[in-house]
């Protein structure tokens, strides 16, 4: 069958020259839209990254990505990009990392209408939509309507997918894309006491544990997550900014504190300053069964949370009714949110295990572990210890996996990495099923 589709194909496999950077293929033209779709990362959830181009006699006239949410979608941007130039659209060939839209019910209208009414001939589609309640359904439409439709395979495909690896994940698994990250010691610290403040004997100075290297690649990630999680704890003892400086200082994602204590003094911290209250949450877990004063407390710190316009979550939980993390997560995927950065110190760290590996509800998907070259503990140096960077083994030793036998029971991969002077941990779980 000589489709439109299949005759663009071979005829610009025939017509290819390599030194002509005008010249197309359909790895050429898949490579550019994934550079495009990349233009909107960190806009775009709970939304996925796409890219289009829209090619008329084997020339591209519209290129469109999908900028932020609630914008026009790659496929609108591309045809938009085209009639903005002078060209017409009728025959040309569109092509677009991930299958059309059409559905009814959303911000934006179907762009599968839009192809239609634009005439356009053939769609190019890297890969289907992953929600498996509409996939297929944007490809079938325009095939009924007589749009010759191809449906990239392979590596072209994969490159495709792998644009939203998060994404994809929490539409399969109706759960959020959920990452540990932590910065310890050799032996396993995740924090050294503050340093006096020189100039001021009432204040003291955080001491990072990662080299400038890892920070930065901290920020990177910072950008790739929509929203990143921390302890009350944390936000009272570091009050860290959470942003991406590092990497992208334009660029602010959501911030959740996580408290039960709810114990602020004030609300002076970094994150009101630097971050909208609308994406500011406060995950504010209440024990039913406070003191009098302690719930007056509560209550008085939530009014001041109320006033101050973030986002305020709030759970209660009893003797009989027990506090429920992998709930929070369940309502969270709910709300629409795609994926979680979570910064844990000690304490919520073990929460997250705890819920994970004892309770077989699988929370967490990936751990990401700096390992600094520092020992804490000084006083545990031995010759035979000091300025000896540690093997794996050493170093899992001081980790919640504690062994590399018990890394390979819980997780699908793993592997290590220099990352300036530290050492990069990336583990990724099993499915729990
Ligand atoms: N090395 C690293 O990568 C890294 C990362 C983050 C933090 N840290 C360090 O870790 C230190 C804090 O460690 P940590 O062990 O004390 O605290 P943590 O592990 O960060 O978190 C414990 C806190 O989580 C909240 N929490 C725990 N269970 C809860 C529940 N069921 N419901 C609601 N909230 C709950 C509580 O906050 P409330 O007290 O507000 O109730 C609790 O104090 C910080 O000083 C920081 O420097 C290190
Ligand atoms: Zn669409």
């Amino acid at each position: 069958m000589n489709t439109i589709i299949q005759k663009f194909l071979s005829e610009s496999q025939n017509a290819h020259n390599p030194h002509d950077p005008t010249s197309i293929t359909l790895e050429s033209i898949i490579s550019k839209i994934c550079e495009l779709a990349h233009n909107g990362m960190g806009f775009t959830l709970p939304n996925p990254l796409v890219g289009a181009l829209l090619v008329k006699d084997h020339k591209i006239i519209g290129r469109g990505f999908h900028r932020q949410r609630g914008m026009p979608h790659a496929e609108v941007e591309a045809i938009q990009d085209a009639l903005n130039s002078g060209h017409t659209t009728d025959g040309a060939i569109l092509f677009c990392t991930l299958e059309p839209c059409c559905h009814t019910s959303k911000l934006t209208p179907p762009c599968t209408k839009l192809i239609i009414d634009s005439q356009i001939s053939g769609v190019v589609v890297g890969t289907l939509d992953p929600n498996p309640l509409v996939s297929g359904k944007g490809i079938s439409f325009l095939k009924s309507q007589g749009i010759d439709v191809y449906v990239c395979e392979g590596a072209l495909e994969e490159q495709c997918r792998q644009l939203n690896p998060l994404f994809n994940f929490h539409i399969v698994e109706r759960f959020p894309y959920i990452c540990l990250k932590w910065a310890q010691t050799l032996d396993g610290q995740l924090s050294l006491p503050p340093t006096p403040n020189e100039k001021n004997q009432n204040s003291s100075t955080r001491q990072y544990l990662s080299s400038e290297a890892s920070l930065i690649d901290v920020h990177r990630d910072r950008k790739y997550f929509q929203n990143i999680f921390i302890s009350g704890q944390t936000l009272r003892n570091d009050n860290p900014r959470l942003d991406c400086r590092f990497f992208d200082p334009r660029y602010t994602p959501n911030k959740f504190v996580f408290t039960e204590l709810f114990n602020f003094e004030n609300f002076q911290y970094e994150v009101f300053s630097n971050t909208p209250p609308e994406k500011l949450f406060f995950i504010v877990v209440e024990n039913k069964n406070l003191s009098d004063s302690n719930k007056k407390k509560f209550d008085k710190n939530l009014l001041k949370l109320k006033e101050l316009n973030v986002q305020i979550r709030h759970y209660v939980h009893s003797e009989t009714k027990p506090f429920d993390l992998y709930g929070v997560f369940q309502d969270l995927y709910e709300e629409n949110f795609v994926s979680f950065y979570v910064e844990p110190g000690e304490r919520l760290r073990k929460l997250f295990f705890e819920k994970h590996v004892i309770q077989n509800q699988p929370i967490v998907k990936h751990c990401k572990i700096y390992v600094a070259p520092i020992w804490a503990d000084q006083n545990a140096l031995t010759s035979s210890t000091q300025n000896k960077i540690p093997n794996e083994g050493d170093v899992l030793r001081f980790s919640p996996f504690d062994s590399v036998d018990s890394i390979q029971r819980f997780c699908e991969s793993w592997s290590y990495k220099s990352i300036g002077p530290d050492i990069l941990y990336n583990v990724a779980f099993k499915k729990i099923t």
